[in-house]
């Protein structure tokens, strides 16, 4: 039986707590001041403590500070009548799983008391079961579980020994910028990492960013200025976002990357480049050289090497070890101690899309914990996440799913009629922009051809 201590100077409030609570099945007991209610405490050790801040003896904070010195995470409803907003966030600040104001409204409270208890059931479970060892966290890890993550690995490993080209692909937030550190620590840890947008910056600005200039060469070029080549010295440049360069710069960039030389703007000397270039780019390549927009003598000397990073949807068995090494990291920077992410919450994570991948399961996560009560994030802490999923089915309209004779569709079988259906509908588009509208990565919408069959010509 769940164990209640009530911690009120107010014997109505008392009585009728006590008498509601027990009504529900509670074990409740009462204390009338702050001495009183700690040693209540330590003799009933209760699930859950109403406690409200004006006592006679102590006040409310200092009691939720002796309580917590106690157990740190017991779980505090305040109650009080000053209901302004500095008691309030200091109430919350101070650790108090909820805070709620007099006059009392039963339902609040009930609803309160409930969510206290399923919280710190969640963690007794984790505690008692210690399943998980602790949650650990070491900078720059990449987490990744299946066969594509772990030959992702091994590429490291090998251009680790060289200083080849590398180009890595994969949608925004899937972690290209972390590969090419992880690259660059595993070559060349003690030179520099220069990181370069290629999007970030108009083209001659970019130019003189990348090249350096030699003084007088433009109006404002007061002196020499070294581009990122030459200061990456002998360590690694990342061309971040490397679909958006000009085709001018482009051709530049073909140049220096075939004599691995350059001169700086306005100049004539020859400089060397001894650094690893390392590109990006969040856009399907192959698409924009078809299109003309990239050139396709460069995206060659670039694919040499290529990473191509497979979106969080793909790759579900990374969501569980990525919750817990990002709450590692998140709690390290935020100063908590959350444990980990309720069941229901995990299964509406397996069935989310992640069109912002790691990122934005990363950005998730710090919102939650931060309004978060509990040590376990639970539903309740994902409210506008949940509501948006929940807005976002779409149903299969109902004569798409049976066959003639009525029978219903297997989940293949609705696979591949909607993937034949995009293709004849959209028969202006290429493959790449295919790929987009069914939101599959390349490899995966070949696959699926493969699968069922479908030829497709088109590029
Ligand atoms: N496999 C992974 N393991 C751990 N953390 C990851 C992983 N992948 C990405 N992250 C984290 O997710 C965040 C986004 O990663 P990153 O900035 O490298 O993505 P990106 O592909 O460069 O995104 P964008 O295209 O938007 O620039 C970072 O905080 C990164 O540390
Ligand atoms: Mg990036």
């Amino acid at each position: 039986m769940a164990k209640i201590l009530i911690i009120d100077d107010d014997d109505s409030v008392c009585k009728a707590l006590s008498y509601t609570f027990t009504e529900e099945g509670y074990e409740v007991s009462t204390a009338a001041t702050g001495t009183d209610g700690l040693n209540r405490f330590v003799e009933t050790s209760p699930d859950v403590v109403i406690l409200d801040i004006s006592l006679p003896d102590i006040d409310g904070f200092t009691v939720l500070e002796d309580l917590r010195e106690d157990d740190e995470n017991v779980k505090v409803i305040m109650v009080t009548a000053d209901h302004d907003m500095d008691t309030t966030i200091n109430a919350m600040k101070s650790g108090a799983f909820d805070y709620i104001s007099k006059p009392l409204n039963m339902d609040e409270l009930r609803t309160a008391v409930r969510k206290a208890l399923r919280a710190s059931q969640m963690e007794k479970k984790v505690d008692g079961l210690l399943l998980k060892p602790p949650l650990r966290f070491k900078a720059g890890d990449i987490i990744g579980r299946g066969k594509e993550m772990s030959d992702i690995f091994k590429t490291i490993g090998v251009v680790s020994q060289s200083k080849t080209t590398v180009l890595i692909q994969g949608e925004s937030g899937t972690g290209k910028e972390l590969i090419a550190k992880v690259i660059h620590r595993n070559t060349s840890p003690n030179e520099p990492y220069v990181a370069v947008n290629c999007s970030a910056i108009v083209e001659t600005l970019l130019e003189s960013e990348l090249f350096g200039h030699e003084k007088g060469s433009f109006t404002g070029a007061i002196s020499r200025k070294l581009g990122k080549f030459e200061l990456a010295r002998y360590g690694t440049v990342f061309l971040d976002e490397i679909s958006e360069m000009s085709l001018n710069l482009q051709a530049k960039l073909l140049r220096v990357l075939q004599e691995m030389e350059f001169e700086r703007v306005g100049g004539k000397d020859r400089v060397k480049v001894n650094a690893r270039i390392v590109a990006a780019t969040n856009r399907d390549l192959k698409s924009l050289v078809e299109e003309g927009k990239f050139r396709d003598d460069l995206y060659y000397r670039l694919y040499v090497v290529s990473i191509n990073i497979p979106p969080l949807r793909e790759r579900k068995e990374d969501i569980a070890p990525l919750v817990d090494y990002l709450l590692a990291k998140i709690n390290l920077d935020l100063n908590k101690q959350i444990l980990g992410v309720s069941d229901d919450v995990m299964e509406d994570f397996l069935k989310y899309s992640w069109p912002g991948n790691i990122r934005e399961l990363e950005n998730l996560l710090v919102s939650a914990i931060v309004i978060a009560k509990g040590q376990i994030l639970v539903r309740e802490d994902f409210i506008e996440f949940i509501e948006g999923i929940q807005n976002n089915k779409t149903e299969v309209t109902s004569n798409d799913t049976v066959t003639e004779s009525g029978r219903l569709l297997t989940l293949d079988e609705v696979e591949e009629g909607y993937i034949r259906k995009v293709i004849k509908t959209s028969s202006n588009k290429t493959k790449g922009e295919i790929c987009e509208i069914l939101g599959v990565y390349r490899p995966t919408f070949e696959r699926k051809l493969e699968k069922y069959r479908i030829s497709f010509e088109r590029e």
